[in-house]
């Protein structure tokens, strides 16, 4: 299989076909999503959430992105990886911005870096960026670095005035240069609708289907989800749990080691 760039983005909307994408923060996690025929890993910073202990993904840092970012671009063959610029990577000015893109992409190896918020607030980050050469993936509707901004994790888009900025906002996006951009938790028809109005690829989490893909953080997909959006294709955690308790189980009984599981070197005797 080909390795996905930013053009395979731009080919998959003309054709309609839907693209995939899947948080991932560690070497034999990435390796596996590449196999699997996903299309791209976000090195997301809900790793504050889903790994990290924290209650929300505000605390992150650029090195805690950046540690995850090489282990993931160490294990991909094909896939596309995206960095996440976590807060106030690039809130603060454009030069930061571009500084903290930079190290994403040069030390850290990802092909691409994705900030929350539209054109109004952060075009001159994402202007600089471009200008120096780097995708980036733009994020809109749910921003949950915004997350007391908006008084808890909840829908956006659902009075005119927001539906109308938030399409703006993607237009915007759009506009300077963006090769694709993220609606979180939005009604279903405002993403259509969003996705219909440009030509640049939209991926959906919580948005509903009429996206030209979909993002999930992997823990979600995996058991330890909370959100409604979330399907659990496949309940790992409570594998994970059954196997940790057949572990404890096995040790306290002497089932655990047998003599496969031994490592028994043969012993040379001296003839005396
Ligand atoms: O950090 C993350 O995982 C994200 C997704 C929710 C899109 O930004």
């Amino acid at each position: 299989m080909a390795a996905v760039t930013t053009l395979t983005f731009q080919q998959r909307k003309r054709a309609g076909d839907k693209i995939t994408v899947l948080t991932a923060y560690d070497h034999p996690t990435a390796k596996l999503v590449d196999e699997a025929g996903v299309d791209a890993i976000l090195v997301g910073d809900s790793m504050g959430n889903t790994i990290m202990g924290r209650r929300d993904t505000l605390s992150v840092t650029v090195d805690d992105i950046l540690h995850h970012t090489k282990m993931v671009t160490r294990a991909v063959e094909r896939c596309f990886v995206i960095a996440d610029m976590p807060f106030l990577s690039y809130q603060v000015n454009h030069e930061d911005a571009l500084r903290n893109a930079g190290r994403l992409v040069a030390e850290g190896g990802a092909h691409a870096v994705k900030l929350e918020g539209g054109p109004d607030k952060y075009g001159d980050a994402i202007t600089t960026i471009l200008k120096a050469g780097v995708p980036v993936m733009g994020h809109i509707g749910l921003t949950p670095q915004s997350v007391h901004q908006f008084g808890g994790y909840k829908v956006q888009g659902r009075d005119e005035a927001s539906r109308a900025r938030l399409l703006r906002e993607a237009k915007g996006l759009q506009d300077l240069g963006c090769f694709a951009v993220v609606l979180e938790c939005m009604p279903p028809d405002l993403a259509e609708e969003i996705t219909k109005s440009l030509f640049i690829p939209t991926i959906g989490i919580g948005a509903g289907p009429g996206c030209d893909g979909q993002v999930l953080v992997m823990h979600d997909m995996l058991g330890w989800g909370t959100t409604r959006f979330t399907k659990t294709f496949a309940d790992v955690k409570g594998i994970m749990k059954q196997a940790f308790e057949d572990y404890v189980t096995e040790v306290r009984s002497g089932a655990f080691p047998q003599a496969e599981h031994t490592y028994a070197p043969k012993v040379e005797r001296v003839a005396s």
